[in-house]
């Protein structure tokens, strides 16, 4: 199993770490344009290996030479965002390396299942998919795993339980029209609304729409990458062991939820062939409203997308 991250930032570098650690792949290729910082990294990682008690070898590369062949491809390649700027305001400088990213994808490992994470999320996975011509089921995002982290984690402190109490879901887009789902969250087993009142459920989905943000304001420089590079992680365990796993991530969509042809964060069966099912769940009404409408706000985005990359 060779698996590939593409940009050696603080996402893709503690991705290639988590990856590694868990120890199913024989090799993790980590590139970047910079000279010498992924191999500097893989050089770091590896000499970890004998106090982690792991064995992958993390292989650092500027060209896409050393990833020939991939069986999985995780592109964190783009800017991330400053204080005040929304993932949106990323569009076309990330359209332009995803895009080329894409490329050289395509061309050197043509059968890899591909994880996008570059920002803005929905519009760089629908990208990617155009410009590789790689079929849909092969191309997802990640951001629904990350969300719903968000939400279970900002539900846990709310409630004053343990976040492994916790159980939620999270749809829609990465920005401002995502979809936490209330309706279907746990707390210990119960629902949450008998948990928590309206107006603290209201709270935590708001604070959870702007949790990439409240991080990036702090850290001034950068964005999150602890959880976010677990829920790449996560994603990728799920594709390279072929667990057929349940996890909300954003995939194309045929119909399900009144929605078609379009990228859109809904929850999905992943395996080795990538995206096995979409899978319809019960929501609100007002919950489904909220997913159609992000699935708009993505589709009215594809038109800038599609003059792109
Ligand atoms: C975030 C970025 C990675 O939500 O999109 O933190």
């Amino acid at each position: 199993m060779k698996i590939t991250v593409v940009g050696a930032g603080k996402y893709g570098s503690t991705t290639a770490q988590r990856v590694a650690q868990a120890d199913y792949a024989d090799e993790v290729v980590l590139t970047d344009i910079i000279e010498g910082l992924p191999q500097g990294l893989a050089l770091d990682l590896n000499q970890s290996r004998p106090l982690e008690g792991y064995e992958t070898k993390v292989t650092g590369a500027n060209d896409y030479a050393a990833t020939a062949g991939s069986d999985i491809v995780i592109v964190t390649a783009g800017k991330p965002r400053k204080p005040g700027m929304s993932r949106m305001d990323l569009l076309k400088d990330n359209a332009e390396i995803v895009g080329s990213v894409a490329r050289e994808i395509a061309a050197t490992s043509p059968e890899a299942v591909v994880v996008v994470v570059s920002n803005p999320l929905d519009e760089m996975t629908a990208l990617f998919q155009r410009v590789s011509g790689f079929p849909h089921q092969r191309v997802m995002g990640q951001a629904g795993m990350l969300d719903t982290a968000r939400f279970c984690d900002k539900i846990a402190e709310r409630a004053g339980v343990s976040p492994l109490a916790v159980e939620a879901l999270t749809l829609g887009s990465h920005g401002d029209t995502m979809v936490p789902v209330p309706s279907l969250a746990t707390v210990a087993g119960k629902p949450l609304q008998e948990v928590l009142s309206a107006g603290d459920i209201e709270e935590i989905v708001q604070a959870t729409r702007d949790g990439g943000a409240e991080v990036v304001a702090l850290l001034k420089a950068g964005s999150a990458y602890y959880a976010p590079s677990s829920a790449a992680a996560k994603m990728v365990a799920s594709i390279a062991k072929d667990t057929g796993d349940r996890m909300p991530v954003c995939a194309w969509t045929t119909g399900e939820y009144g929605v078609s042809d379009v990228y859109l964060g809904v929850p999905a069966v992943l395996g080795r062939a990538g995206v096995l099912q979409v899978v319809e769940l019960d929501l609100t009404e007002e919950e489904l409203a909220n997913l159609r409408e992000a699935a708009e706000a993505v589709r009215s985005k594809q038109a800038d997308v599609d003059s792109l990359g």
